[in-house]
């Protein structure tokens, strides 16, 4: 038999977008495993032991120095790519294209920057990385024409990423949450958005809750040794809907 590569769970991980909603409640989930946690964000934790850069991963020389600050409280063998901002839910005659142009450089751009700051780190370690897609990057919505195709590309860029670094003992994979009750939708809600025909479509009848997308994370993260390239929809049975 071939010597199988065994993958040493991290110890240290970093949560981009971890001082707010599911980023946040991803820090939780992994403090209460032992695991040391470094937030990238636009603003620091709130929550006590947890370091926090901060940063726009927008800019991959920023990044690139926030990483090299965090791997100095310790080797970082994972990261959750969850931060983000929501689209402008207009129709697509409307979308501002600067909006657009401030999306993909958010989730796309942000979510390879922090990627390969991590990767270019690491030295041969082992490592695991999770992306925080969406289902709007699996169907067609209307008034979502700025978002599901950034969350698309992230999801994209993940796949690509994953074929590329798993020689190097990199795993990359995906969570696709659908609705879920975070700042980001509770400001959806408050410019007229309707959440309860989402719960209505929804099988399941109700929203997600942050902590239950951050136990999806926190297992692509942790312990699916042997998943590579996927995304994983946590959703309700949202996206399985025949309508
Ligand atoms: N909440 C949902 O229903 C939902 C559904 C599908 C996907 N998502 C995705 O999940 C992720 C987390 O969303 P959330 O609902 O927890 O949102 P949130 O608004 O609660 O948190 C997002 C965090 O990202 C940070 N952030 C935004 N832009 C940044 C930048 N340029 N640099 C650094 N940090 C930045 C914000 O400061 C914030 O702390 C996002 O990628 C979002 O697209 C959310």
């Amino acid at each position: 038999m071939p010597e199988r590569k065994a993958e040493r769970p991290a110890d240290h991980v970093v949560v981009t977008g971890g001082a707010s909603g599911i980023g946040d409640a991803v820090v939780r989930l992994l403090q209460q495993r032992g695991i040391a946690v470094t937030v990238f964000d636009l603003s620091p934790s709130g929550r006590d032991g947890v370091a926090s850069e901060t940063v726009d991963l927008r800019d991959e020389t920023a990044v690139e120095a926030a990483m090299a600050r965090a791997q100095e409280r310790g080797p970082v063998g994972g990261v959750v790519v969850c931060h983000g901002i929501r689209g402008a839910y207009v129709p697509a005659l409307e979308i501002d294209l600067d909006r657009l142009r401030l999306l993909y450089d958010v989730h796309v751009v942000g979510a390879l920057a922090v990627s390969r700051a991590f990767v270019r780190r690491l030295g041969g370690a082992p490592g695991s990385i999770v992306m925080v897609s969406s289902t709007t990057a699996y169907r067609g919505w209307a008034n979502q024409a700025d978002y599901g195709p950034a969350k698309a590309a992230e999801r994209q860029l993940m796949e690509n990423l994953a074929v590329e670094w798993a020689p190097l003992g990199v795993r990359v994979n995906a969570v696709a949450p659908g609705h879920t009750l975070t700042p980001m939708v509770q400001d959806m809600v408050a410019g007229g958005y309707d959440l309860a025909a989402v719960e209505r479509r929804t099988p399941r009848g109700q929203l997600a809750a942050p902590d239950e997308i951050a136990a999806a994370i926190v297992w692509m993260l942790c312990d699916a040794t042997h998943v590579i390239g996927q995304c994983l929809p946590v959703d309700g049975g949202w996206t399985v809907v025949g309508r």
